[in-house]
């Protein structure tokens, strides 16, 4: 269907589906929310969700679901082994992608534990567009390190390229050169590039990188959790996919892959992942790792409902008017937050709006912690939980000191099909009131910090009594009640 057009209104996104089941929202007067970023120790994963007016945490496992998607729940194949509902899945994976072997696995960090310890042996290099935490983890666990062959522009914030998540194919030859291709376990490209904006990644891109791994005997791997983001940009940003449907194009980037692995979290609309080996040897040398990690392999972990919810969220994804809707609302949320003079990654990719904390909040030097700092602030004057995607979700360096990150970014997520259009202009009305009032956020540091992943269970306190000025300011300007 055509972008709906208007008579007398500038073009909005639509939500091209409407709303069956709601859950009721509370919002938490900035006092008591003040009292309950204490209490989560200034980390947006220990809020509870019951405190949150807009969680825009992650799209992960919080996208609504079709009427369809219900519908599947209810015919479930229940067994340990043989499940036919694996089977509808596994059918209707390889329509789309082209490939039959499939191990299931419970969502996509299973799916990267998986890979690694097939692959990566210590000192062993992988090579990406950009890491992903969970999968960088599970590298860096077993003695791996990894490289980050991003184009450098992709690291520009404010940008108009359309696919800042492409590979630097000099980059690239000079990392297998340096390394030995021996030495590679595998190359892994990220569609919909996570960490820098939710980036896109083009099919000329797929299709050269994807060359060079071959021409070097490497393995190919395509971390495909954000793909159905990556394939509406394809469609409407590189002039090759203008006339392909949604379907040749995935089948087309898929073509490139060896490997093909995702969190059905994100594609798919439902909870779970999957990975996808087109050799069949291959795929036999890592059969037995599923009944280890997951279950047995013909539900790998998860649960036969959501097999089937996700067998049909495959095929929405497939479909225009479903992918398009979360781009175009972080399209707009990203203009309007631009217009106003907030720093913002441009252009707007998916997954979520992403702010720019170096620039917005430049006064906090990178070791307190900017965009962790940024998010807590969000909470604080609007009851939004965005997520940090900077330092604080790096790992310290061996010698103990920070490994600051490349990108310092608050992550405002979109998640698919849940919110409308008068949620997102909440969300920036609160953030140019954050912006203008940026002076009063102070930093950060930790109080309990964990040695792998410390962003998810870390606990920290504010340098000094910024969160308590930044209320009282707040409460000036809308009341006690807001
Ligand atoms: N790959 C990408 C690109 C991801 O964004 C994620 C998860 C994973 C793999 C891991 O999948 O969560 O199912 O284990 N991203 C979530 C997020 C956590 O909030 O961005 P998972």
């Amino acid at each position: 269907m055509p972008a709906i057009k208007f008579y007398d209104h500038e073009p909005i996104p639509m939500e091209m589906h409407k709303v069956k089941i709601v859950q009721q929202l509370t919002l938490l007067p900035a006092d008591q929310r003040l009292q309950k970023m204490k209490e989560a120790g200034f980390n947006t994963f220990q809020l509870h969700n019951g405190d949150i007016f807009m969680d825009m945490l992650t799209d992960s496992g919080v996208n609504a679901m079709s009427d369809k998607q219900l519908a599947g729940m209810m015919t479930p194949d229940d067994a340990y082994a043989g499940s036919e509902s694996f089977y509808r899945m596994q059918d209707k994976l390889e329509e789309i992608f082209g490939i039959k072997n499939c191990l299931p696995a419970h969502q996509g960090r299973a799916c990267e534990n998986i890979l690694a310890t097939r692959f990566v042996k210590p000192g062993n290099c992988v090579i990406m567009n950009y890491h992903f935490t969970t999968a960088k983890a599970h590298i860096t666990r077993l003695g791996g390190h990894v490289e980050e062959l991003v184009k450098d522009e992709g690291l520009v914030s404010h940008s108009d390229l359309p696919f800042k998540g492409d590979i630097d194919i000099d980059k690239l030859e000079a990392c297998i050169a340096k390394e030995g291709a021996d030495n590679v376990s595998f190359m892994r490209i990220e569609s919909g590039t996570n960490l820098i904006g939710g980036q896109p990644v083009s099919l000329k891109s797929f299709r050269e990188a994807c060359a060079v791994a071959k021409k070097h005997g490497i393995i190919s791997v395509l971390d495909a959790s954000l793909l159905q983001d990556n394939l509406y940009f394809n469609k409407i940003r590189e002039e090759e996919c203008k006339d392909m449907t949604i379907r040749e194009i995935t089948r087309e980037i898929a073509d490139q892959f060896d490997i093909i692995y995702f969190s059905a979290r994100k594609f798919g609309f439902a909870r779970g992942g999957a990975i996808l080996v087109r050799d069949d040897d291959l795929f036999h040398s890592m059969e037995d790792l599923v009944p280890m990690f997951e279950g047995f392999l013909t539900y790998g972990g998860m649960s036969v409902r959501e097999i089937e919810a996700m067998t049909v969220g495959f095929d929405e994804s497939m479909e225009m008017d479903v992918i398009s809707q979360g781009p175009q609302f972080i399209d707009y949320t990203v203009k309007r937050l631009d217009e106003y003079g907030v720093p913002v990654i441009t252009p707007g990719g998916g997954l979520g709006a992403h702010v720019d904390a170096t620039e917005f909040v430049s006064h906090i030097p990178s070791e307190e912690y900017p965009a962790g700092a940024l998010t807590c602030a969000f909470y604080l004057c609007g009851g939004i939980r965005g997520m940090e995607r900077g330092t604080l979700s790096e790992e310290r360096n061996p010698d103990g000191s920070e490994r600051i990150a490349s990108m310092e970014l608050v992550r405002l997520a979109l998640p698919r099909r849940v919110f409308t259009l008068s949620q997102v202009e909440y969300v920036i009305d609160r953030v140019k009131w954050v912006f203008d009032h940026r002076h009063l956020i102070g930093g950060l540091r930790f109080v309990h910090e964990p040695a792998t992943l410390r962003f998810f269970t870390g606990r920290l306190e504010a340098t000094s009594d910024w969160p308590e000025k930044l209320v009282e300011a707040f409460k000036a300007d809308f009341g006690e009640d807001q």
